[in-house]
């Protein structure tokens, strides 16, 4: 008898200590009780495969922790959800799925710092799938997902992720800063896919940035009931006809060997990117964008735009949109450029306050243009020196504009700037004496690289204005020279200037009806008249 028992020990012996391993490798099933520590060596829940793990996400080398879900098989463990992005856990913090089937990440105190914000009912386990969707299960009702993070995104959308009706993505604050941001992406209730700027304080929607016209008045059934990411990186609209509108088609490669996700960029910027997964020195490419270009395309008069007020915005050399603030001024946050930007000038309305000239002195860019222009003042048949000196002796003006003979004065905040080769006229800029020498980057021009056509001249020809006068006078006879020549460039200039003073374009009855009905149900809080306006102008640049 004794060499049966000794067998059943060995046999034992043999077992146990990698049965546990076996059983989780094969269903990853996450049972009651279990918890994880926020620590630098803590081990995360990961997927069957490997590709994707939930756990907390160090933050810099901070302290700091993300409950979150990463492609944990690639080196930068890119973010595809996070849960606590506005509060980020210190170490010692412990996200545990309760005996009772709750989710909590509370702090080393014990103090809740987040849960999902449904009731959860039922939760017999977890799961962590390998499409990167963590998912709470009732396994007495068919495996139903009471929650899963699928339903509840941060800035990214994996494939096979749905986005329904009221679904929203958010933003992040800054590239290592995943607080909420300005930007969001919503299905909305009229079946709309929008990207619009948003108040963070006030919980308030601007206008619309894109959209993806699958919103039909007339009939129901032409309008977006969801939108769906599938494995082959396509994106696309299912109408409630069934049919579908595709945004992005989808990869002709063989989908297994690549990642995708689709995030809203903290520059407001919705892209799909395309990663190997063969290899392991790869990087995400770029494979979508949406909108096309955003320093043109965000016009909504409310909210600043796509810097915040007082700034511009403009290409980098890799084209992506960057904020920059106007000389003299400085940003309100120094973390985060898509803050805006402000100064300290204190100039006084009374009368026998001190002389402006001695308190400020101009600085010139050119090709800046301000579509809702913060104007309160045109004069035409005004020359430059007579246009700045307006400005400078106006407690209110901080910015003159002066475009063939004609002058705007601007008061702050000056919101949607951007940078703009074929935008002409040049930008004078009323800043403080005492900041003259520090802290303010040497005047230069505002784009780096592409150049357009008909803006080049003009260009030139601020920059020589500034320098000589010598060369004014050339510069003179060579503009003349040009528009004699050739009317048809003196209509083009003519018809930009109308565009620095206003923007405002003519729109049939049936536009202004299509367009506002588009963006009645969301966008409408508080002041109509300014959002159709801003989604008018909007839908003037797809004319
Ligand atoms: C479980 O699924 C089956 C088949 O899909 C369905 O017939 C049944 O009603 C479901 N049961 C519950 C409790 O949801
Ligand atoms: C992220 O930005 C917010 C808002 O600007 C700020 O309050 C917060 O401290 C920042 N978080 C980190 C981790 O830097
Ligand atoms: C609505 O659109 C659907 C799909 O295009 C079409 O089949 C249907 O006839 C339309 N209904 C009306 C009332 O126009
Ligand atoms: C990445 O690695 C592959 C093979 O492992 C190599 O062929 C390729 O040149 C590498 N690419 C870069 C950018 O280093
Ligand atoms: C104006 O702002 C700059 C930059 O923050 C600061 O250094 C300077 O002290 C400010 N001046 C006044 C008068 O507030
Ligand atoms: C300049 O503005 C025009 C008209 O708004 C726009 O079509 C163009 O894309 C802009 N160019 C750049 C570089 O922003």
């Amino acid at each position: 008898m004794a060499f049966p028992i000794l067998h059943a020990r060995l046999l034992l012996l043999f077992v146990l200590p990698s049965w546990p391993l076996v059983f989780s490798q094969a269903n990853r099933e996450i049972h009651l009780g279990s918890s994880l520590v926020a620590s630098d060596n803590s081990s995360p829940w990961r997927s069957p495969s490997g590709e994707f793990a939930f756990g907390f996400y160090q933050l810099g080398n901070q302290n700091l922790f993300l409950l979150a879900i990463w492609f944990d098989k690639i080196p930068e463990k890119t973010l595809a959800w996070y849960a606590n992005g506005d509060n980020p856990a210190p170490e010692g913090s412990k996200v545990e799925l309760t005996s009772d089937g709750q989710l909590i990440l509370n702090d080393p105190k014990g103090d809740e710092i987040w849960r999902p914000q449904t009731t959860l009912n039922g939760v017999t386990h977890a799961y962590m799938l390998d499409a990167g969707n963590f998912a709470l299960v009732n396994g007495d009702q068919n495996s139903t997902h009471v929650w899963e993070s699928f339903k509840n995104p941060a800035d990214t959308v994996l494939p096979t992720q749905v986005l329904e009706i009221g679904g929203t993505v958010s933003s992040r604050q800054a590239e290592s800063n995943y607080s909420k941001g300005r930007f969001q992406l919503r299905l909305l209730p009229n079946g709309n896919l929008v990207l619009n700027t948003f108040d963070l304080q006030t919980n308030t929607a601007y206008d619309a940035y894109y959209w993806s016209n699958t919103y039909d008045a007339a009939n129901r059934s032409n309008s977006g009931e969801r939108v769906i990411f599938d494995e082959s990186g396509r994106l696309y609209v299912v109408l409630q006809s069934g049919e579908n509108v595709i945004l992005k088609s989808g990869s002709a490669e063989s989908t297994g060997g690549y990642y995708y996700r689709a995030t809203l960029d903290f520059d407001g910027v919705f892209r799909i990117y395309t990663r190997s997964k063969l290899q392991n020195n790869g990087s995400w490419v770029q494979s979508w964008h949406v909108p096309k270009d955003i320093c043109s395309e965000i016009r909504g008069e409310l909210g600043g735009g796509s810097c915040g007020f007082n700034s511009y915005c403009v290409y980098d050399k890799n084209g992506r949109p960057t904020c920059e603030c106007l000389p003299g001024f400085f940003p309100v946050d120094p973390d985060n450029k898509l803050d805006g930007c402000k100064h300290n000038l204190t100039q006084k309305c009374e009368a026998g306050g001190s002389n402006p000239e001695d308190l400020y002195q101009k600085r010139e860019v050119s090709n800046l243009f301000w579509p809702y222009s913060a104007n309160f003042e045109k004069k035409d048949s005004l020359n430059e020196d007579v246009c700045w000196k307006s400005c400078l002796y106006d407690c209110n003006c901080v910015v003159a504009v002066h475009n063939e003979g004609t002058c705007w004065k601007k008061k702050m905040p000056l919101s949607n700037g951007r940078a703009n080769w074929s935008i002409h006229g040049k930008t004078m800029i009323k800043v403080p004496k005492y900041d003259a020498s520090s802290g303010m980057p040497p005047l230069q021009d505002p784009i780096r690289g592409k150049k357009k056509d008909q803006g080049t001249l003009i260009l030139v020809g601020s920059i020589l204005l500034g320098s000589s006068v010598f060369l004014n006078f050339l510069l003179a006879a060579l503009i003349s020279l040009v528009r004699s020549s050739s009317s048809q460039k003196r209509h083009k200039l003519i018809r930009s200037s109308s565009i620095l003073e206003t923007n405002i374009r003519s729109f049939t009855y049936e536009e202004l009806k299509q367009a506002t009905d588009g963006f009645r149900e969301e966008l409408g809080r508080g002041a109509f008249g300014t959002v159709y306006k801003g989604v008018l102008s909007s839908s003037s640049s797809e004319i």
